[in-house]
């Protein structure tokens, strides 16, 4: 039986969230467009709206096979998207875990927007998804994003060396994860 993650919005705080969908394609192309958002993740900055398209359809792909969700992020009465937020590989086999993913608009930055959100994005995985265990990947250098972690209760388990091959080059990967209490 489907999750239902493709239709799954939610109203998180002060936001709201809603599976990425065909016309996401202007705002996610301004967001992962800038270079110091798309610094530490697996793309090289988007040059092309056929890019945002090509994210969008591996979204839309993976919500419809239960693999992970991806939400946009908004305020309530303003479609500029500022985010996105969601789990990628969630796993059922034989475990019940998830990898939680997030990004925000370079003007969002410092503000508390994620730190609002991720406590629900977590309630969610541990609650709805019934997962054990919620880890990140996090790219070495991406301090914001450790901080992050560790304000809402992850623990640093390694370093994963050049795990990641993107961009021309190999990155170490840290791997951060939180249990259900
Ligand atoms: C990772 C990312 C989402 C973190 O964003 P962020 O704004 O630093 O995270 P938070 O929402 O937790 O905000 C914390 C900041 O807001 C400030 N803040 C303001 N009001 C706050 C509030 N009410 N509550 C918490 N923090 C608040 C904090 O002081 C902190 O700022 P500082 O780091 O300058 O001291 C962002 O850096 C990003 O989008 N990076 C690019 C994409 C990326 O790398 N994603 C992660 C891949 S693993």
């Amino acid at each position: 039986m489907s999750l239902g993650l493709a239709s799954c919005a939610l109203i998180v705080g002060d936001y709201r969230l809603a599976p990425l969908q065909r016309d996401d394609a202007a705002g996610l192309f301004e967001l992962f467009g800038d270079p110091l958002v798309a610094e530490y993740m697996d793309i090289a900055p988007l040059t092309t709206l056929a890019q945002a398209h090509e994210i969008i359809d591996w979204g839309t792909e993976l919500a419809a096979g239960d693999g992970g969700v991806r939400w946009t992020i908004r305020r309530p009465g303003d479609p500029a998207l500022i985010g996105t937020v969601g789990f990628n590989n969630l796993v059922f086999d034989r475990a019940r875990r998830g990898e939680v993913a997030y990004d925000l608009r370079r003007a969002d930055w410092g503000r508390g927007v994620m730190s609002q959100i991720l406590p629900h994005v977590l309630a969610f995985g541990f609650h709805e998804l019934s997962l054990r265990r919620i880890e990140a990947m996090v790219t070495l250098g991406n301090a914001r994003s450790c901080a992050l972690l560790e304000r809402h209760g992850f623990s640093l388990e390694g370093t994963l060396r050049d795990h990641a091959h993107w961009k021309g080059r190999y990155w170490d990967q840290l791997v951060y994860g939180r249990l259900s209490d």
